[in-house]
């Protein structure tokens, strides 16, 4: 259907050609329904709320950022590590999804060159990244459910995101400071996910492993939601003028975009 659709919009893909008959077994079925309502929520934290009605300050939109950074560079390096691994090898896709490199050139824009001695780790990021970092080591299976809920995701509502931030940031229409939400190697997004999901369908999983990645990626879910909750109150206690919506952003020491 999404192939269909793709084409009817013109949307040349490489990954086209294909129907895939799903069953409700299949994982990309499993972990669309499992994470269902705790997406819901967590389209539903103020934070994300604040952000899509364009209330984005711009300083808890860096610490975001910030906080991307740490959680793809954990994941990106259990990735690599277990990219031959047969439960990952057919997911492993860095050229068109990892987004390490594209946060550190959107934190450079942020912070300037000195970025790497400003920035820190969060708590809230810090229990995240060290979940990425054992899964990755003791149980590699797992990792599929985190790849899944940041990528998916990226490619999905992160479009969203993107145009909202782009808007009320007033930052500028060649993409610096969003290259995160720029996969440059993913021409369709619909058929890369397609993609993707049969990929993950082809994966040799019994029906306790895949309840097991579905439990993790719900677990995920809740990581991403404890950094909003985090941002959103360290929003609270920053003074008034930072707040951005559309007026001059000021004290931001280190951005090219004055
Ligand atoms: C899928 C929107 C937040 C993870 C989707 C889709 C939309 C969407 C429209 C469906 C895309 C499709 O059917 O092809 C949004 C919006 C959000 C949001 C507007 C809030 C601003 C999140 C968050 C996460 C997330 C916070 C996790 C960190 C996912 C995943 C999928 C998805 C994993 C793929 C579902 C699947 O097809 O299996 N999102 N989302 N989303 N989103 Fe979100």
């Amino acid at each position: 259907m999404e192939n269909i659709q793709s084409a009817a919009n013109g949307e040349a893909s490489e990954y086209e050609g294909r129907v895939d008959v799903l069953s409700p077994e299949d994982l990309s079925e499993v972990l669309a329904a499992g994470t269902k309502e705790v997406h819901e929520k967590a389209e539903n934290t103020q934070f994300v709320k604040d952000f899509l009605r364009g209330r984005i300050r711009k300083e808890l939109f860096k610490l975001g950022a910030v906080a991307l950074y740490y959680t793809y560079s954990a994941m990106e390096e259990e990735i690599e590590r277990n990219r031959e691994h047969p439960y990952f090898a057919p997911l492993y896709f860095p050229q068109e999804l990892h987004r390490r490199e594209a946060l550190a050139r959107d934190l450079e824009f942020f912070y300037g060159p000195g970025w790497r001695s400003v920035v820190s780790c969060s708590p809230a990021t810090q229990a995240y990244v060290d979940r990425i970092h054992k899964v990755g080591r003791e149980d590699p299976v797992l990792l599929v459910a985190h790849a899944y809920t940041r990528y998916m995701g990226d490619l999905s509502g992160g479009q969203v995101l993107k145009k909202v931030a782009q808007r009320a940031m007033k930052l500028p229409p060649t993409g610096e400071g969003l290259e995160f939400y720029t996969f440059d190697n993913i021409h369709s997004a619909k058929s890369f996910k397609q993609h993707y999901r049969s990929r993950m369908n082809e994966l040799e999983l019994d029906a306790e492993t895949k309840k097991k990645i579905v439990a993790e990626a719900v677990r995920a879910f809740g990581f991403n939601m404890q950094v909003f909750d985090e941002l959103d109150e360290i929003g609270r206690s920053l003074p008034e003028e930072v707040m951005d919506a559309g007026l001059p952003v000021h004290g931001e020491g280190g951005d090219r975009n004055k």
